[in-house]
């Protein structure tokens, strides 16, 4: 049997409670506190005795035994590796944990996957998961089920379908290449590796970014016994095809190769190789890992499943015949054997491996060859593999993404024996412990401060100082060992723990065999130095430190290096490397400086930890080895982490979810609260007796300080369903109709919502093809801009025959809008005739001959054209009867006062000019002065000023008339029209230009000048013109 998650709850849940999924997956993280005697706690933050280990490693163990590996502490993933294949992986599970809260479903690595995903979309913001855990504790297995499910659950488009293969296969290549069997783990990871993965705008996951660290080159050409090289050596040679075997020169037998299984030269360092000349045998013979086969992996599967993966990631057959040169290279070198001469001279016994090492990699002279081949080794495969991660980086390169981080790094070592690999590895762990505390700390407070509740300060021990004891500049560790491996003189391994001693000697976390007492003295060796970690004390011996931290290679092979023809090579080992005369930076500095932008980059983001536990050491299932067990959760600083999580409060949710799964337990709040939520929790809790110091309410959620108080609001619950069974019958009818009801309700949003959503589609289609002609994507949107046009048109139709105004047309309507004011226009004009009186037919005939004569000649004309004209000026009594009556039958048609300039001097004299039927008639007083009778007037003069001045010509053979009459007429528009009508002289009025030349009598001409001035003056100028000043209108 395989319980797949935590046991549901009793059948007479309340329909509230998330019980569904028929394999279970999906209960509420509650239901399981009424399983808790069985199965423990989902949270370790639930544990009654918190700070007990034994309690914590009895309900690690409950659990594992019912196959569930996963808790939690707080939002820390606690996974104990299963050693079986258990069916919480597939698809469904997946599809389960997409979306969902985090306290909903049980315990899972898809939940926390999940969850960095949502606040990575939600909020933002870059996330970063750390998988930390020792060797075989199921790290890499995590970080592949996180890849694993957004790869499954993600959005995705055929792009990024490539990308996510990518993503995926570059876990076979990088394992090939970077893993081992080790005595540990048959597929353990000798590197730490974080991958940015990255993800577009739509949440796809469109590339990837990997950075490696502390590679174990010393694989390459030593392993422990029962221990293996790097799987692609042996995947090449069980899986590799004849053809590239021989073309490799390689034989289909580990066996035949030193470095994988016979006999191999370890521990002597290049600075003895070179000491001591070639001229012995150098090689200690050690025996080898001599493990070629292991039951559980399956080499030539493998191989084809890696080759299949890099041309997935984009390698071209020839860079892959490159890299398995290299590969099948390293193998040819690790045979090369030493022979020695009486001369003194070093030979090398095989010449079939010189000749294929020859031509395979680099025009390598026999000496070059032998020297230093395993350091030449190990360099070639370093590089090789950093090379391979660059180009997984290529094929993977993305910008501008959001992003969430994987870290699978080694966790905390400690051995029989320790050496420089564990004192780099636990230097990391310490390095992200530091990291742990302070966020996990950070995000406690920033958690308190949003709810409004004081922060109570958490003791737990910083390990900065032990960082520092490493790290710091010049009196740290490293630095010491720096200074011992570049001085000058004979600087060993000993002089580097006796220069600790004297530097670091009194550090309250380091101590030596020669510093320490007695009882601590007998588990120390005399080479070794004690580092007192977070985690525990660990002996380090110095043997070999200051080699592995030096990591040279001789400029020579270097050089030789720098002239392969191999592609990958020639950019392992740039010339530019050569020309540089610094000493290359040192192993530990290097690490130390790639472990700072490690934490830079995760500090930037949003972490989420998964913590790996491994159950035993014979890798089998079902096996809880305590003592194992016990190690790692003080490795992992697990009982620190829960401290820090429990200092303040055991338990804390949002208000909702609290008053939904309680509310039966308190008459106020059952069946349903309709207040504020927080105001339904706090009746609740007071209803349930919770006393004021074991809970807090905060904004959105209530903090309850111990465990016990939700346990035993649980077992009220367990208590309150059974009475509820048989009520719950009535209110779950009530339930169904309500239901219902609200299904209908729901139904009839959504299909407007749809309507609503298919109108805008059809919509933005529209505009997108509303230049084509009419057709089944655009009828809809050309119709509504018809529709929308004319609207807008009746209501802004002009409303007067004056008014020019019109909405604009779209494209499609140019035409008929065109017509439509025409016709509108029309029937405006057609209405307003009808309308219109003969006397305002008069009047606008009359304004029609005005227009005629005046308009853009005369510049007072627009202000004339609103005023209406008048019938006459002068009624019958204002003109002198005498007048009238020597005017005898003639008919009257208008009158008007003028002033009449005398031609002698230009005095202005009052007059009136009377217009009958057939002449025109200047009149003083009773007088009249003259008479022009139509048929004689020859024109008539005004300016195009705004003056009233106007001459009347007469023909100067006339004797009866004085000449030429110069009037002026306040309503000169008027006054001229009503003369052009009565005389039928409309064609027979000249505007002029500057001056007017008119006859005075008896042959003499007179002149009038008009000129623009600011006010209205007429007077005899000194040159006897008469001088005309025109006022300048504000038109002008
Ligand atoms: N969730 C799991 N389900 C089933 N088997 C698992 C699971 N996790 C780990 N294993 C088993 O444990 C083995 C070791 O796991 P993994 O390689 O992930 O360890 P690791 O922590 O990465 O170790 P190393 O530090 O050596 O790389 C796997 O090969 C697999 O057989
Ligand atoms: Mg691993």
């Amino acid at each position: 049997m395989v319980p797949i998650a935590d046991p549901p709850l009793c059948s007479s849940s309340l329909s509230s409670l998330q019980t569904l999924g028929s394999d279970g997956v999906r209960i509420t993280m509650e239901s399981a506190l009424t399983a808790r005697d069985r199965v423990g706690v989902q949270d370790f933050v639930l544990l009654e005795n918190h700070t007990s280990e034994a309690a914590f490693i009895e309900n690690l163990r409950k659990r594992f035994k019912e196959n569930l590996i996963y808790t939690y502490i707080g939002s820390v993933l606690v996974s104990v590796n299963p050693y079986k294949d258990l069916e919480i992986y597939t698809k469904n599970h997946m599809e389960r944990y997409r979306g969902i809260n985090f306290y909903e479903v049980s315990p899972h690595i898809y939940a926390v996957s999940d969850n960095s995903y949502r606040s990575m979309r939600t909020e933002r913001r870059d996330q970063c998961i750390l998988i930390s855990g020792e060797s075989g504790a199921g790290k890499t297995e995590a970080s592949k089920k996180i890849l694993q499910y957004y790869a499954v659950t993600c959005p995705a488009s055929d792009q990024v379908e490539t990308v996510k293969d990518r993503l995926l296969q570059s876990n076979p290549v990088l394992e090939a290449f970077g893993n081992a069997k080790t005595l540990r783990n048959d597929n353990s990871s000798r590197f730490g590796k974080y991958m940015d993965i990255q993800f577009d705008f739509k949440g796809a996951p469109v590339g990837g970014h990997i950075l490696n660290y502390l590679l174990e080159k010393s694989r390459v050409v030593h392993q422990n016994h029962g221990e293996r090289n790097f799987h692609i050596f042996y995947q090449l040679i069980e899986g590799g095809e004849e053809d590239l075997l021989r073309r490799l020169g390689l034989e289909r037998n580990p066996q035949q190769y030193q470095y994988l299984v016979k006999v191999g030269h370890s521990r002597v360092s290049l600075y003895e190789l070179w000491c001591f000349g070639f001229n012995r045998v150098l090689s200690v013979w050690v025996s080898q890992g001599n493990c070629p086969k292991v039951s559980s992996i399956n080499d030539r599967s493998d191989w084809k499943v890696v080759r299949k993966a890099l041309s997935v990631i984009g390698f071209s057959e020839d860079e892959v015949e490159e890299l398995l040169n290299i590969i099948a290279s390293v193998l040819h070198l690790g045979n090369i054997q030493y022979g020695g001469e009486d001369s003194g001279n070093a030979y090398i016994t095989t010449d079939t491996q010189i000749k294929y090492l020859a031509r395979l990699k680099s025009p390598l002279n026999l000496e070059q060859a032998s020297s230093a081949r395993d350091a030449l080794s190990k360099a070639v495969y370093g590089r090789t593999f950093t090379w391979l991660v660059n180009k997984i980086n290529v094929s993977l390169a993305y910008k501008n993404a959001s992003v969430i981080g994987l870290l699978d790094i080694y966790g905390f070592e400690v051995f029989q024996h320790n050496s420089f690999e564990q004192f780099c590895i636990n230097y990391c762990n310490e390095k992200l412990q530091q990291l742990f505390i302070e966020l996990t700390l950070k995000s406690e407070q920033d958690e308190y401060e949003a709810e409004g509740i004081t922060w109570e300060p958490v003791q737990y021990f910083n390990n900065k100082i032990i960082c520092d004891l490493v790290e710091e500049k010049f009196k740290g560790i490293i630095s010491i060992l720096d200074e011992e491996c570049l001085r000058p003189g004979d600087a060993s391994d000993i002089t580097f723990l006796e220069k600790l001693e004297n530097t670091v000697g009194g550090h309250a976390h380091l101590t030596t065999h020669k510093l320490t007492d007695g009882k601590t003295r007998k588990v120390m060796g005399r080479e070794e130095f004690r580092l007192l970690h977070y985690a525990g004390e660990v002996n380090y011996n110095v043997n070999g430190f200051l080699d592995k931290n030096n990591d040279l290679l001789f400029r020579n092979l270097k050089e030789v290096m720098c002239m392969s023809d191999n592609k990958i090579l020639t950019q392992c080992f740039d010339r530019a490397e050569l020309k540089d005369s610094r000493r290359p930076e040192t192993a530990a500095t290097q690490f130390k400086t790639s472990l700072a932008k490690l934490m830079e980059i995760l500090m930037s983001k949003e972490p989420s930890y998964v913590r790996c536990i491994k159950p035993n050491d014979a890798k089998q299932a079902g096996r809880f080895d305590e003592v194992l067990i016990r190690h790692q959760v003080k490795y992992l600083g697990l009982m620190e982490n829960l401290r820090v999580r429990r200092a303040g409060f055991a338990y804390r949710r949002h208000y909702e979810t609290f008053l939904q799964r309680y509310k039966s337990l308190c008459p106020e709040t059952w069946p349903s609260w309709q207040g504020k939520l927080a105001d339904g929790v706090s009746t609740l809790v007071k209803h349930l007796g919770y006393k004021p110091e074991e809970y807090k309410l905060g904004r959105s959620k209530i903090f309850i300080r111990f465990p016990k108080t939700l346990f035993a609001t649980e077992d009220a619950l367990e208590t309150r369903k059974h009475s509820l069974g048989e009520r719950e019958s009535h209110v779950s009818h009530a339930v169904v109709v309500q239901a219902w009801w609200k299904g209908i309700l729901a139904c009839r949003r959504a299909r407007r919502r749809r309507e609503a959503a298919n109108t805008i589609r059809r919509f933005i289609k529209g505009f997108i093809y509303r230049h084509n002609e009419r057709c089944p994507e655009n009828e809809y949107f050309l119709d509504y801009v018809r529709y929308s046009f004319l609207m807008k048109l009746r209501r802004n139709l002009p409303k007067t025959v004056l008014d020019k105004s019109w909405p604009t047309p779209p494209t499609a309507l140019i035409e008929a809008s065109e017509r439509l004011r025409k016709l509108y226009m029309q029937n405006m004009v057609w209405g307003y005739c009808k309308r219109i009186n003969p006397e305002w037919k008069h009047q606008l005939e009359q304004k029609m001959v005005a227009s005629e004569i005046f308009k853009n000649k005369k510049d007072n004309y627009p202000q004339s054209v609103p005023k209406l004209f008048v019938g006459t000026r002068l009624n019958g009594e204002e003109i002198n009867p005498k007048v009238l009556q020597s005017l005898g039958s003639e008919k009257m048609k208008y009158a008007v006062p003028v002033t009449k300039y005398d031609r002698k001097g230009y005095k202005a004299r009052p007059r009136q000019l009377l217009l009958t039927s057939n002449s025109a008639v200047i009149v003083e007083e009773a007088k009249l002065k003259q008479r022009i009778d139509y048929a004689a007037l020859k024109g008539i003069s005004v300016s195009s000023l705004s003056d009233g001045v106007f001459v009347l010509h007469v023909p100067t053979e006339d004797k009866k008339q004085k000449g030429d009459v110069v009037l002026q007429s306040d309503h000169i528009i008027e006054t001229l029209t009503k003369v052009a009508i009565c005389a039928d002289k409309v064609n027979s009025i000249n505007i002029n230009q500057g001056s007017i030349t008119f006859t005075m009598g008896q042959g003499r001409e007179g002149i009038i000048d008009f000129t623009s001035g600011s006010e209205l003056l007429v007077a005899k100028a000194k040159n006897g013109h008469l001088s005309v000043t025109a006022p300048r209108l504000n038109s002008r």
